[in-house]
């Protein structure tokens, strides 16, 4: 993505070709601030304090972390101690158990002085490899754009679709997976209009997606988390696409707080609700996403504060919630396959089942068998 114009992924190798750089995406919108990664424990960090989120860009920092792991210390203990320590950073996305679990068993079979350069190098095809998936990603969802276009009775009308939390550039290495196809219809000239749902409590809709969507100048509108199930009774939705952290072999879709009302609003409504993903967040060790995929908790903290830019310009963070009044803070609930109209792959859209999905993706639905 363009950022002032100029084409910036969301994690990088530094000068010294051993540091990892990444955006600090808690200071977002506000500041835009490069954070330096200098050892395993701050890439653990920054995936625990959400300096870096979002399931394909953790999966992308804790290859790196490995890397930096293994240019302080290449022994097997150290690499085993800091595969635990990066795994254990956050419990839902599954792309950081299948990053660390790709470097792994190459850097245990290699000499000890070769682990450094291989786990880099790993790493580096792992970021690349995002970037072409959400790109094919991007190409088949632009379809289902253009076929929503082509319904407009007025040329020109906008494409209107909701998105929940970000599934965007800033989740991933670069295009996101649910704003890759919104890009590539931007790009097009396809008038599109993304309803932006805030996505309490990180508000990761309002700080990043609008954030990004804006650099990237294609118009949107943020709204209350409970917006979007009034707009889609009032014909003002064509099209729901979401991300996700993990989907189940079955097609069970985990994804961000809230998730699951946008698809029973959508069910309700008849408005197409896709998600898109690329195959490392499919879980094929899981057939019942309900019953599976671990739901992180959150600190309280998240709910009852919040943070943005004062009259003065300094940054603040408030209390809200009512003193003494207990919280709770789930991170990601489960979409039941059943409400999901389709899977947006890198390898073609799919119905959201167990035989949707391994039609494009066979070797690895059989090897899972
Ligand atoms: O808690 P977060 O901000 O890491 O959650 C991110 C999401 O829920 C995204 O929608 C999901 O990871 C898909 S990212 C392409």
């Amino acid at each position: 993505m363009k950022i002032n114009g100029k084409s910036t992924r969301t994690i990088w190798l530094g000068n010294d070709g051993r540091t990892v750089e990444v955006i600090d995406q808690t200071r977002l919108p506000f500041e835009f601030e490069i954070l330096r990664l200098s050892d395993v424990e701050a890439a653990a960090d920054a995936i625990e304090r959400m300096v870096v989120r979002g399931a394909p860009l953790i999966g992308a920092t804790a290859a790196y972390g490995l890397a930096l792991a293994m240019a302080t210390d290449p022994s097997s203990k150290n690499l085993e101690w800091a595969y635990d320590r990066l795994l254990r950073t956050r419990p839902t996305a599954v792309n950081l158990r299948w990053a660390l679990d790709r470097l792994r068993p190459r850097l245990l079979e290699a000499e000890s002085e070769q682990r450094e350069v291989i786990a880099y190098r790993m790493a580096a095809e792992i970021c690349d490899e995002d970037v072409e998936i959400n790109a094919a990603i991007g190409r088949n969802g632009l379809d289902l754009i253009e076929k929503a276009a082509a319904t407009k009775s007025r040329k020109g009308d906008p494409v209107n679709i909701l998105t929940h939390c970000n599934a965007g550039w800033l989740a991933t290495v670069d295009w996101g997976t649910a704003t890759s196809p919104i890009y590539m219809a931007h790009d097009k000239g396809i008038p599109v209009h993304v309803w932006v749902d805030e996505t309490r409590p990180r508000n990761q809709g309002a700080s990043l997606t609008a954030y990004e969507l804006g650099h990237h100048g294609v118009t949107h509108t943020v709204i209350p988390d409970n917006t979007g199930g009034h707009l889609m009774q009032h014909g003002q939705v064509d099209l729901v696409i979401t991300g996700t952290d993990r989907t189940a072999a079955s097609g069970d879709v985990c994804n961000k707080i809230g998730t699951y009302l946008k698809a029973l609003a959508a069910k309700d409504n008849h408005v197409p609700f896709y998600v898109a993903l690329p195959s490392p967040t499919i879980d094929f060790t899981l057939s019942d996403g309900l019953a599976d995929i671990p739901i992180e908790q959150r600190s309280g903290d998240e709910v009852e504060k919040i943070t943005g830019i004062a009259a003065d310009g300094s940054v603040q963070t408030v209390h809200i919630v009512s003193e003494g009044s207990p919280v709770a803070n789930f991170a990601f609930d489960v979409t039941p396959a059943r409400l999901v109209s389709g899977l947006i792959t890198e390898a073609g859209i799919c119905e959201a089942s167990h035989a949707g999905i391994a039609e494009l993706f066979p070797d690895r639905a059989r090897r899972s068998n």
